[in-house]
């Protein structure tokens, strides 16, 4: 395989993403905190410290700084925010606030995520996102977000996979079941209104409040792929678990796309991939050009004048020579989408760090390792290659 580079376009975003509650610790006030301690949920093992990020956030914008990023994606927490309905905290005001400084003084961009799967228990104890105003509370949260994001944040995200919160709440109506062996559960219909709901009202906040930021929504994509004659049943199987919510973003300053792998679809709806399939500690597909596919299918939805991002892409795995030979294929089908004259604007790699991945710490994403008892850092060699690309703003292409 012989390697050339591409250059990429300026202001073209180049990063590393995480999310509050999988690197902070001991966010206590969430609702996945007080799930992940209750044995009747079956989740593996709980969060607790997580990487330490809380206090140790210094140390992960050093280290990407170093490795020659110029972008990080990390989240905030609302419930640390609002730890009790109408009271917010200050001093996590202040927090937040300091590492968005701390990221501009290293050089890196920071993308700020507004909501990143966890809500405060309380919030989860009048009903979630279907009760009756709970657009209005997020967008009052947000609005309490403006002196975190006033000033030296170029983009801002809303709500980070809104279909997979639908997805999770049809999961848990249809009294969770499970996963099914390929493909996912049906989404829950009224979630799925009101998290729409929910991003427009916190849209609606960040324009008046804040005309120079740029906001929008990130969206999981499962790369669908019809069999032949199954074309139709897969456009009806995507629609309610992808389309819709990329439909949601018409209007919006860009776009955040995120795929590890792929579905197949047949005609009797979606098929798991080969018992010989090549597959990632999160037992997907391993699936490299999964992030082209994705990029393509959000620009057929909303056209070209949605900004994309590849906010999330990555592998979980133990060996660090596969997630180089996974960034590489990736890296090389967004090379193709900007030779093709899609507007893709950044590449924000999941994850920084090795961290906890919805009740396990076992399927490791991270460019970065991370000792669970001391905390220590150790970039991994894929973090250096990454961030070599970054620092020579040029991406690879496979072959000549
Ligand atoms: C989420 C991340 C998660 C990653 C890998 C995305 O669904 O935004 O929080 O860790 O995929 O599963």
């Amino acid at each position: 395989m012989t390697h050339r580079t591409t250059p990429f376009p300026d202001g073209f975003l180049w990063g590393a993403s995480t999310a509050g509650h999988q690197i902070e610790g001991n966010n206590v006030n969430s609702d996945w905190w007080r799930k992940e301690h209750d044995p009747a949920a079956g989740i593996e093992e709980p969060s607790l410290d997580a990487c330490d990020s809380y206090h140790r956030w210094d140390e992960d914008m050093d280290l990407l700084a170093e490795l020659g990023f110029t972008d990080y994606r990390f989240g905030v927490e609302w419930s640390r925010i609002e730890p009790v309905q109408g009271t917010f905290s200050h001093a996590e005001i202040a927090h937040y606030r300091r590492m968005v400084e701390g990221a501009i003084a290293r050089g890196l961009r920071p993308m700020v995520t507004l909501h990143h799967f966890t809500v405060p228990q309380w919030f989860e104890d009048r009903g979630g996102w279907t009760a009756d105003g709970a657009a209005g509370l997020f967008a009052r949260y947000v609005e309490h977000c403006a002196p975190i994001i006033a000033d030296g944040v170029p983009y801002v995200c809303t709500i980070n996979e809104p279909n997979m919160i639908a997805v999770m709440a049809g999961l848990k109506k249809a009294g969770d079941q499970g996963f099914p062996p390929a493909g996912l559960p049906t989404p829950d219909e009224e979630t799925t209104h009101a998290i729409i709901a929910a991003h427009h009202a916190a849209m609606k906040t960040l324009r008046d409040r804040h005309p120079d930021i740029k906001v929008g929504w990130t969206i999981a994509n499962q790369v669908y792929q019809a069999l032949p004659g199954a074309e139709q049943i897969t456009a009806d199987y995507r629609h309610p678990r992808e389309d819709v919510f990329i439909e949601a973003a018409r209007g919006d300053d860009w776009i955040g796309v995120q795929s590890y792998t792929r579905t197949k679809i047949g005609a009797d709806g979606p098929i798991p991939a080969p018992e010989d399939a090549e597959r990632t500690l999160t037992q997907w597909e391993y699936y490299p050009t999964a992030v082209g596919h994705a990029l393509r299918h959000t620009a057929a939805v909303l056209g070209d004048d949605t900004p994309l991002i590849v906010t999330e892409n990555g592998i979980a795995t133990g060996d660090d020579s596969r997630r180089i030979d996974y960034y590489t294929g990736a890296l090389d089908a967004v090379a193709g989408c900007l030779d093709d004259g899609l507007n893709v604007r950044g590449y924000l790699a999941w994850s920084a760090l090795d961290n906890y991945e919805w009740g396990s710490y076992r399927p490791t994403f991270g460019l970065i390792a991370v000792d669970p008892v001391t905390f220590a850092r150790t970039a991994k060699p894929s973090a250096a290659w990454l961030g070599g690309l970054a620092r020579d703003r040029a991406l690879p292409r496979i072959g000549g």
